[in-house]
C-alpha cells in the first residue's frame, strides 16, 4: 500500500525532538496500514543546522542524526547538513513543521508556514504564549495543534477545545502544571528545607540547572495563558499576578551565587508551610485564571483536597464550566517526560493529517 504522503519538518533534536523521531521511525508502518497515512521526514534540526532532502530523508541519514545528537553532537558536524536557513525549502504546502524547541525565535518560520498552507505542532510554549497580536494567528486553526505546551501528553488542551466546541462556558481554570514545583511542594511539606528541595530537583532533572527557570514561575504563567486563549479569553501576560519563588535581588545574580544564597529562604517557607499544616492545609503553586485574568502563585488548599493530596512532580488541572458547574472536569497525571510529551506531538501529526 502506498498511503497519503504527508512531509514533516523537526525543528529541535534534543530529548523530545528524538524520542518523536524515534517514535514516528517504530510506528510509521503501522500508521501506514490504519490510516493509510505515509510521515515522511524532509527536514531535520538543531540549532546548529539542518538535514534536509525533499524526497523524503533515508532511514540512515535520520539514525545518524539520532546518534550523533544522543552523544552531544551537533547535526552541523554531518557531512549532508545545511544552514539552518536550508529547513525553509522543505516548507511546501501540506507538509507539518513540528515546533520541538524551547526557542523565543521560531515564530517567524512558523508564520511562513501557515501562509504556506502547512500544518503546525508545538511543544515550544513561545509562538502561542507570546504577546497576543503575535500568537492569535496560531489559535483556531485545524492546522495548528499544541496540545504537549500543557500537561505534556494530557489531553488537557484538547478536552478544553471540546468544551469550547459544544458550547460549554469555562468559567475558571484551576491547576498544578509544573512538576518541579510541584516536587518541591511535597519536600516543604515533608519538612525538606527549601534550599535542600532545590538541590535535589536539579539532581533528579525535574528542575533546570539553572532552578530560577522553575522558581520564577513564568513557565507556569505561559501554560496559564495558553489555556486561558484557548477558552477563549485573549489575556496577555500583564493579565497573571505571577509569584516568584525567590527574592527580586537575587533574579540577576550568577547561578553560584544564587544556590549559596537559597538556604536564607528556608526558615520563611519552613513557617509558611507550617503555618498551613496547622489549619489543616498546605501550599501548592497554582495556576488560577477566568475571563478576566488570573494568578500563579502559592497557594493555601485543603489537604484533602485534589491539589492537596498531588504528591511529587504529577500535574492536576481542573475546568469550572456551566456544564461542570458543581464537580469540575479534572485531568491528573505526569505532566512531563521525553515519551509521553513525544507521544503526544505524534497524536496531533496524526490528528492534522487526518483532519485537514
Ligand atoms: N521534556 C519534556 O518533558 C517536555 C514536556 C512538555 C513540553 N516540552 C517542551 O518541548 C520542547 C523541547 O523540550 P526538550 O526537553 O526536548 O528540550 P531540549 O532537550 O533543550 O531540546 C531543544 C532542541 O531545540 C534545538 N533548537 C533550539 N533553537 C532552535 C532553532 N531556532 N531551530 C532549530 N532547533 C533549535 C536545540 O538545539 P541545540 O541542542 O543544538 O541547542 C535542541 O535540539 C520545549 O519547548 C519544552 O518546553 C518538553
Amino acid at each position: 500500500m502506498q498511503g497519503r504522503r504527508r512531509e514533516l519538518i523537526l525543528l529541535g533534536l534534543g530529548n523530545v525532538g528524538r524520542e518523536l523521531l524515534r517514535q514516528i521511525l517504530q510506528t510509521r508502518e503501522a500508521v501506514k496500514h490504519r490510516d493509510g497515512l505515509r510521515l515522511v521526514p524532509t527536514a531535520v534540526a538543531d540549532v546548529s543546522g539542518a538535514l534536509v532532502e525533499l524526497e523524503g530523508l533515508p532511514e540512515g541519514t535520520l539514525r545518524r542524526a539520532l546518534a550523533v545528537t544522543s552523544s552531544g553532537g551537533i547535526l552541523e558536524s554531518l557531512p549532508d547538513a545545511h544552514e539552518l536557513d536550508g529547513v525553509r525549502a522543505a516548507i511546501r504546502p501540506g507538509a507539518i513543521v513540528a515546533d520541538l524547541t524551547a526557542s523565543p525565535e521560531t515564530g517567524p518560520t512558523l508564520r511562513a508556514a501557515l501562509e504556506n498552507k502547512c500544518g503546525i505542532v508545538l511543544a515550544n510554549k513561545h509562538p502561542v504564549a507570546g504577546p497576543w497580536r503575535e500568537a492569535q494567528s496560531f489559535y483556531g486553526s485545524p492546522h495548528v495543534r499544541y496540545e504537549v505546551t500543557v500537561g505534556a501528553g494530557l489531553p488537557v488542551i484538547s478536552t478544553l477545545q471540546v468544551l469550547v466546541d459544544t458550547g460549554d462556558r469555562i468559567t475558571e481554570i484551576e491547576g498544578c502544571l509544573s512538576g518541579t514545583l510541584g516536587y518541591l511542594c511535597s519536600e516543604l511539606e515533608r519538612g525538606n528545607p527549601f534550599s535542600a528541595a532545590v538541590e535535589e530537583a536539579r539532581a533528579l532533572g525535574y528542575a533546570e540547572p539553572d532552578p530560577r527557570e522553575d522558581l520564577r514561575g513564568r513557565d507556569v504563567a505561559r501554560k496559564a495563558l495558553i489555556m486561558a486563549r484557548t477558552a477563549g479569553w485573549p489575556l496577555d501576560s500583564a493579565d497573571l499576578t505571577v509569584e516568584p519563588l525567590y527574592p527580586e535581588e537575587l533574579a540577576s545574580v550568577p547561578i553560584d551565587a544564587f544556590l549559596a544564597a537559597s538556604p536564607a529562604q528556608d526558615g520563611l517557607y519552613r513557617r509558611r508551610f507550617a503555618e498551613a499544616l496547622d489549619r489543616g492545609e498546605t501550599l501548592r503553586y497554582v495556576a488560577r485564571v477566568g475571563p478576566k485574568g488570573g494568578s500563579v502563585g502559592l497557594v493555601a488548599v485543603k489537604r484533602e483536597s485534589s491539589l492537596g493530596t498531588l504528591r511529587g512532580p504529577g500535574n492536576y488541572v481542573a475546568f469550572w464550566t456551566e456544564r461542570y458547574a458543581e464537580i469540575p472536569l479534572a485531568i491528573a497525571g505526569p505532566g512531563a517526560g521525553p515519551q509521553v510529551t513525544a507521544a503526544g506531538v505524534l497524536g496531533d501529526i496524526i490528528r492534522i493529517s487526518r483532519e485537514t
